[in-house]
């Protein structure tokens, strides 16, 4: 079997703040293969966002990884020259960045926004640069013509795709697209969806798409990792893990999300909230939330482990005990 295009292990973020160490990312670890669609999914403040961003290198000025790999086609990006950095950035790897579509230049033309990462990352003259711009935009679903407008004549719709088009600019292999329907409502959500998954499948991209909403992930992804506190509670077939989710997270998240399952119920919140990650609950980051947990899950901390070949678990219930997620639950404990 070829190498995985990407393969994460043990990754650790920190960032420093008055306040102590976060610990954003904690031992996280996943792959991707070429062509192929993960979705990093998990509610506010899990870490989505901080793996994202270290994928590229692009950590805030306060964050550090502190430990792990990011083996990139082989190459490992945790341990790579700045210099190497460059070549990768946006030509191999680029992002889509949460609420950059709101972040556009509202005094330079779009087109000539579009622009920048070429002419930054390549050997091109401004003609030839604004020719690929006019094809970009063609890619985007966007006329050619348009790329003289200005960010404020373009919906949100049209600014993500503007954004999106930046981060084809340079035919990277790897898209990670962080919330890229977040900010839009439901009907342009749908289209943006559409186009993200016609251009991975034109262009035999690999893509990681963040979201909070499962929705969004099971319309696009191969794949799923649910995080929770800094780390993978439970990956594996996206559809899989969605109709039949092991981790009591996953089981919570789902059931925020009744249309998943296309059947109508009253969704129900997961009591708490999600832990500070500069002192995260001892034993199971989830165990104050959790309806299942035991004395072990209080203490020691479980591991992300298989429990067939496509799917994978960190929860003492799996594999050993799985019979108890068929008592009935108690009642959370104190929050
Ligand atoms: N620059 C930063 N400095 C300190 N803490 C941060 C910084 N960026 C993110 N965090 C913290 O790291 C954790 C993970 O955040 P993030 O990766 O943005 O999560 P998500 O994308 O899943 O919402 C959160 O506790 C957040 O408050
Ligand atoms: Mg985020």
């Amino acid at each position: 079997m070829s190498l995985p295009l990407l393969e994460v292990g043990d990754l650790r973020i920190e960032f420093g703040t008055q306040a102590g160490t976060v610990h954003a990312v904690d031992g996280v670890s996943f792959s991707l293969e070429q062509g192929k669609a993960l979705g990093l999914a998990g509610e506010s403040g899990c870490g989505k966002t901080t793996t994202a961003l270290s994928l590229m290198r692009l950590l805030p000025y306060n964050g550090k990884i502190a430990g792990g790999s990011i083996k990139f086609q082989g190459r490992d990006l945790v341990k790579s020259s700045e210099a190497m950095l460059r070549k990768i950035r946006w030509k191999e790897i680029s992002i889509v960045f949460q609420g950059a579509m709101n972040s556009l230049n509202p005094v330079q033309r779009v087109g000539k926004q579009i622009a920048e990462p070429i002419l930054l990352h390549e050997d091109v003259e401004e003609d030839e640069a604004m020719k690929r711009v006019g094809d970009l935009l063609e890619l985007v679903g966007i006329p050619q013509k348009r790329m003289n407008e200005y960010p404020h004549e373009f919906s949100g719709g049209m600014r993500q795709r503007v954004m999106i088009a930046m981060a084809l600019a340079c035919n990277p292999k790897l898209v990670i697209a962080d919330e890229p329907v977040t900010a839009l409502d439901v009907m342009i959500q749908a289209q943006i969806l559409e186009l993200l998954e016609r251009l991975r499948k034109e262009l035999h991209l690999s893509m990681i798409l963040i979201s909070h909403d499962l929705s969004v992930i099971a319309d696009t992804c191969d794949q799923v990792a649910i995080m929770y506190g800094g780390k993978i509670a439970e990956s594996g077939a996206t559809m899989e893990v969605f109709t039949d989710p092991k981790h009591p997270y996953t089981q919570g998240l789902v059931s925020a999300f009744p249309d998943i399952r296309g059947r109508r119920f009253m969704p129900e919140a997961i009591p708490g909230q999600v832990p500070s990650l500069i002192s995260p609950p001892s034993g199971c980051v989830f165990h104050p939330r959790c309806k299942f947990s035991f004395d072990r899950c209080t203490m020691a901390e479980p591991a992300l482990t298989a429990l067939t070949p496509s799917r994978q678990a960190a929860c003492f219930l799996f594999p050993e005990v799985q019979e108890v997620i068929a008592r009935k639950p108690q009642a959370p404990r104190a929050k």
